[in-house]
């Protein structure tokens, strides 16, 4: 991302507001254990805001009837810091690096925020922000409206995370170029998995030969916590554990995913660990597939995202009844939510900087927001069919099957940007092959 575009988003941001102070804070370190510490990852609105990627910084952007100010708090350069952890940028090199109007010493910062927020009403900042800078923030706002002479003073407290996110819901050309290449290296990862697996191997070693993908083509970070599940652990759905051992004639499901440039991607497939589907896997798989299938199709601007929710709800409804899963009328199964047991999560979310990207999904009435050209999202139906299960046909009991692609609404319609990841029955069977 070239620094322009990272201005054209704060200027962006400042147009949402018709005056106020919006402070935004870095991500916390966070100790693992003892003195060590889980790898850092820069929090996702910051990050949009600024492209920096250091801990310990603070975004502060202002606006007045007559002009804006857009400052950048860094830690400084430190010899003893930088021999134990390498180097920071400084606020010399951040400077020159970005385009804000100021950089200072984050030292200065206490210094410096009474008289930023000195005539402001509205204070904009993250409800869940629990940083110390922000309580100076906020301290330093009461004590203002204590000071005598002080004419205007913060009394309105306003979730910027709420403007930036509504930023975010649609992705520019280079968002999406991050999340396409954070899925060409998933798509890799994918395939290798299929490719190696076999019976009475562990789970984790499916996500090991993932993870050797990512890593040697310099993948930092995964999206989230990889779920590997063989069998009726797919029924679990956040099934973490990923240790048990994939049986003969059972179904595997990944769902795992990088990011790349801090853009996640989310990708799941379902394959069989031998590497060919039984009838009764084909039949389920067939069925939610034609569900991905027909939700994908649907996608195209001004059509409501809860439409879409509901749409997809009716089609796993009239699958699971087509099954012999569920039996009865559509209608009555639907409105007793009867179709909830074996199909009990959305149809999707958001994604993009966060794998859940925590954009709106309504606007400012509670209405359902429409697509547009530039939004991504999920869509991955499942059907969970568990072992112990008695009132599903003995076939399927056991069967767990979720499908997920990352989808870019256009202007046409909408293009699956994991296209290229073997979804068919006999593409699966086909690289499953080798
Ligand atoms: N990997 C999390 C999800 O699919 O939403
Ligand atoms: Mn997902
Ligand atoms: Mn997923």
């Amino acid at each position: 991302m070239n620094e322009t575009a990272y201005t054209n988003r704060r200027t962006k941001l400042l147009e949402m507001i018709t005056e106020g102070v919006i402070i935004l804070s870095s991500a916390p370190t966070k100790t693992r254990s003892n003195d060590t510490e889980y790898s850092y990852r820069q929090n996702s609105d910051f990050y949009y805001l600024t492209g920096f990627e250091e801990p310990n910084s603070l975004l502060i952007l202002s606006k007045t009837k007559e002009s804006t100010r857009t400052i950048l708090y860094v830690e400084p350069h430190s010899d003893e810091y930088a021999l134990w952890n390498g180097a920071v940028l400084g606020v010399t090199n951040a400077q020159q690096q970005f385009l804000v109007d100021e950089v200072h010493n984050i030292i200065e910062y206490p210094n410096h925020i009474k008289e930023i927020l000195r005539d402001h009403i509205h204070l904009y900042f993250d409800f869940l922000d629990d940083s110390h800078h922000l309580k100076v923030a906020q301290n330093s706002a009461k004590e203002l409206r204590e000071t005598r002479g002080v004419k205007l003073h913060v009394r309105t407290f306003g979730d910027a995370t709420y403007l930036v996110r509504t930023l975010r819901l649609t992705k520019s050309h280079e968002e999406i170029e991050a999340i396409r290449q954070a899925i060409e290296l998933t798509a890799l990862a994918h395939h290798e998995a299929m490719r190696v697996c076999k019976p009475s191997m562990r789970e984790y070693e499916l996500q090991a030969a993932m993870s050797y993908i990512f890593g040697v083509n310099g993948v930092k970070s995964e999206a989230y916590g990889a779920i590997v599940a063989g069998g009726n652990n797919a029924n679990t759905l956040h099934y973490v554990r990923n240790n048990d051992t994939l049986r003969d004639g059972d179904l595997v499901l990944i769902d795992a995913a990088c990011e790349w440039e801090l853009y996640a991607s989310d990708i799941t497939r379902t394959f069989p660990v031998n590497g060919k589907f039984t009838e009764a896997q084909r039949e389920v798989y067939n069925a939610v597939l034609d569900v991905q299938l027909r939700v994908i199709e649907a996608i195209k601007p001004n059509v409501k995202r809860d439409w879409l929710q509901k749409y997809s709800e009716e089609l796993l409804c009239q699958a699971l009844i087509d099954l012999g899963i569920l039996n009865g009328q559509c209608d009555a199964l639907l409105e007793a939510k009867a179709h909830k047991k074996y199909a009990p999560h959305g149809i999707g979310h958001w994604m993009g900087l966060d794998v859940h990207d925590p954009c709106p999904y309504t606007d400012d009435k509670g209405e359902s927001l429409c697509f547009t050209t530039g939004m991504v999202m999920t869509i991955e139906p499942g059907v969970y069919l568990r072992i112990d299960d008695e009132s599903i046909p003995l076939k399927y009991r056991g069967i767990g099957i979720r499908i997920e692609d990352d989808i870019l609404v256009t202007d046409e319609g909408c293009e699956n940007l994991s296209s290229v990841i073997a979804k068919s029955v006999e593409d699966i069977e086909g690289m499953c092959r080798g």
